[in-house]
Order: C-alpha cells, then structure tokens, then sequence
C-alpha cells in the first residue's frame, strides 16, 4: 500500500553552492507519496491527496520531512570513545582508537557497537553511514550485517594497515588485498550495501600495500576508496619522511593509483596548490569533518575555496574523532569554521552538504540524498520547534530559513520526529528509549537548554 507524508517539505532541484538557495524547494503544505519503498511523487499535500485517495495518510503536521541525512565519513569502531580527552591526532590514536579498534575483533562486541552505532544514527536522522571498520574482517560483517537486518543503505571498508600500528591491528599487503577482495564479494552490491576500498592513511600502509589496494581498485572500480588525507600538521610532515620521493602527500596516493573518480578524501585541511589544483581535476571528493577538526585541534577546512576550484564536498561526522553523531551539530559546526574563515554558508548550502552532496562524493547521490521521484525512500522528520531555546526563535522567523537555522544550530536528536528508512517507519521507540536512558542516568529532567 502506498504511504502519503503530510508536513513541510524541503527538496533540492540544483546544487545551491551554484544556483544559490532558490535551488531547494520548499512546500509549506507539502506531501511525499511513497510506494515500493521508493519515492513516488512529492508536491502540494491537497494535489497529492486527491490523486492518491486510497494511500494510507501519515500527517506530521508543521514537521518539516527531508531526506534523510548522509554521513559521509564515520568510524563505527570508535563509538565507544567519542569525546576522549586531551590529545592530538597522532597521540589520539596511539592511546584512545587503536586499543579500542583491537577489541572489535570479538564478533560480539563488534555486533554491539554496530547495533549502538545505528541506534544513535538513526536517532538523529542520519539514514546512511559511511563508515571504516577496523582492520578485522569481522568488523565489516558485523556493520553489514546490521545495516542488513535494518534495510539501510550503508557503506563500509576493512580499514588496511600494515606499519606504525599495533601488531594485533596489522594485516600485511597481501592480506589487505585478499580479505578486502573477499569482503567486496560477500557484501558489495548485496541489497543496499557498498564496500569501500579503504587504506587508514599513507603513514600506517607501506609502498607495498598502497600499491595492493591501488591494484585492488583498479579491479573494482564501482567501489568506492576512502582514506585520510592532511588533517594534521604533523602528520604531514611524517608522511614526507616516509614517502621522500612523493611531491607532496595526495602524490603518495595518486602514485599507487588512488586519486580518481570515487576516491573520497578525509578531512584535506593543509593542502598545497598543487594538491588542490590535482584534486580538481581528478573526480575525488573530499568529506568535511568540521566537528572533528576542531575536536581534535586539526584545522580550519577551506571549504569555499575548495568548491570555487570545483572540488565535490560532502559533509560527515568522523565520529569518534567527531563529537557528535547529529549531522546538525555537524552542520552547525561547518557554519562556524565558514564564520571564522569569513564565508558565510547559507542553511541550503548546510543542508545541501548533509544529504545530497554527501551522498554524491560516495557515488549514490542516484539512489538517496534528496527528495525526488525514484529515490529511496529514507527521510527524517523534524520538528522545528523542539526545545524553548528553538521554539522562541523560530517563532519569530520572517521566512523558511530564519525558521529552519535555530534547529541547525542548536538542534539534536530532541528535534526528530520521525525516520524512515526504504521505506518504512523506524521505530520511534528507539530515540525516545535512549533519550529516556539519558535523562535516567543524569538525572536531568525535562528540556536542557
Ligand atoms: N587518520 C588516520 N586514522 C584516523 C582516524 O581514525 N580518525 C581521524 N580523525 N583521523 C585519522
Ligand atoms: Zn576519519
């Protein structure tokens, strides 16, 4: 039976970095008609209902429906230690990440951090992960296995490390060639599942292995290939001395045929001109991490000279080097390091980054990302007045936008209404359920802000 979604709609007919904001189309009394777990139609709620009397009405009222959010770069493994204390990138991930990424070598605490991960996603309206997984093939199961059980479209890649790493983490180069090979034939492609291609960053893969999984891509050019790129200083100044004949750090990359169309770069904060300017050229794209370059004390990303040069920019969370699971603390985070490098990013451009164009640095920008005829159906529902601190705000907006930037700024998983993910409704029990937890272990009661 069809489903018909009443309440305000936001949809994207062009990409508002180069239409500007009249590229998103907002529906004050708007409908999504949905069938087949597909978007079917969307437009004025009364044009809908009388073309469709017989489809089954959920209405969600002032609730503005979008699709659902795209978080382009995530590291399920790391759930356990967001918001670790104190240190920097390389410190960070000796003493805090890869201690915890050897314990999801237990298949079953690997299946309970991928069911946590996607309750907490979920929570927050975010419908697809892009995600690493650790160097164990059993991680990458168990987050498939868990997208599966839950209908979600959903990416992740074995993380390949053989060098400057624990032993317990380490594969070697023909084991990350041969296990990532195995995990693109068990999940790539398997209902709304993709497998990336994923190198952890030029310090911790030797020559030999970047060279491995340079070679396993070019077999596998429908997947994606994810890795780091430039977050830190120092980091940059390490990858030079491991790689001295490489002009610069994307050289490394582009060396063993990694740089291209389908690659997405993390973070890319401390680029040279020549790094941008071959980036341009190459089809990559690039996941802005804002909540995890200021976390982790990496930098302020360029991300408006980055899209003048015409390079594709999604946005993500990086969690957890990212503090938060919400893509709208996220995009709030994105508006304040454009703030502090003077462009000013529009709510279309925010909102833009967190859907569509997230969905299309990872290549499935056709199947989710905006609502449009044919696309999946996975969508979040928002309230837009979900704490007092919001509500008094948006109350007083002039127009859609001024209604809809308190939220981005100061919303949280309190402002979902509603996800749906192919289709279907997901449980609303599960965010009530872990805001109900939350409150129960603070103590704190009622509304926060
Ligand atoms: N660089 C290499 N590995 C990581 C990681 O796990 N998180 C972040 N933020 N940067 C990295
Ligand atoms: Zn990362």
């Amino acid at each position: 039976m069809a489903d018909l979604l009443l309440g305000q709609t936001l949809a994207f007919t062009a990409d508002p970095f180069q239409a500007g904001p009249e590229a998103a189309r907002h529906e004050r009394l708007g409908a999504v008609l949905i069938e087949a777990g597909r978007i079917a139609a969307t437009g004025p709620a009364e044009t809908l209902r009388a073309a469709h009397p017989r489809a089954r009405i959920t209405d969600y009222g002032d609730g503005l429906i979008s699709a659902g959010f795209v978080d382009a770069h995530m590291h399920y493994p790391q759930t356990g230690i967001i918001a670790s204390w104190g240190k920097r990138l390389i410190d960070w991930l000796e003493s805090h990440t890869f201690p915890e990424e050897m314990r999801l070598s237990d298949p079953a605490h690997a299946a309970a951090t991928a069911a946590l991960t996607f309750d907490l996603a979920l929570a927050q309206g975010t419908t697809t992960l892009c995600s690493y997984a650790t160097s164990d093939p059993v991680s990458v199961d168990a987050f498939m296995a868990e997208a599966e059980r839950r209908g979600l479209r959903a990416l992740a890649g074995k993380t390949c490390m053989d060098r400057n790493a624990p032993p317990g983490l380490c594969d070697t180069a023909k084991r990350a060639y041969d296990e990532s090979a195995a995990l693109i034939a068990r999940w790539h492609g398997r209902g709304r599942l993709g497998y990336v291609i994923t190198p952890r960053f030029a310090p911790t893969s030797s020559p030999e292995q970047l060279e491995a999984l340079g070679a396993l891509w070019a077999a596998h050019p429908d997947c994606p290939m994810q890795t780091h790129l430039s977050e830190q200083t120092d980091e940059v100044a390490w990858v030079a001395e491991l790689f001295p004949q490489a002009r610069d750090y994307l050289d490394v990359y582009d060396r063993f045929g990694l740089v291209g169309p389908g690659a997405v770069f993390g973070h890319a904060i401390h680029l040279t001109a020549r790094e941008r300017a071959r980036l341009a050229g190459a089809g990559a794209g690039i996941a802005h991490c804002p909540t995890s370059n200021t976390f982790i004390g990496s930098g302020l990303f360029d991300l408006a000279g980055l899209r003048r040069a015409g390079i594709p920019v999604g946005l993500a969370t990086d969690t957890g080097g990212g503090s938060s699971f919400s893509m709208l603390r996220t995009m709030a985070a994105a508006y304040e390091i454009g703030q502090l490098r003077g462009h000013t990013l529009h709510p279309a451009q925010l909102w833009w980054l967190a859907t569509q164009a997230a969905a299309d640095i990872l290549g499935i920008g056709g199947h989710v990302g905006n609502l449009a005829p044919g696309r999946e159906a996975d969508l979040v529902v928002l309230d837009l007045a979900s704490t007092r601190a919001i509500a008094q705000r948006a109350a007083r907006a002039q127009d859609f936008w001024e209604a809809l930037f308190p939220t981005i700024m100061m919303g949280d998983d309190r402002a979902v209404r509603a996800v749906w993910a192919g289709g279907r409704p997901v449980s609303a029990g599960l965010w009530q359920d872990a805001r109900a937890q939350a409150a129960g272990h603070s103590g704190a009661k009622g509304d926060r802000t």
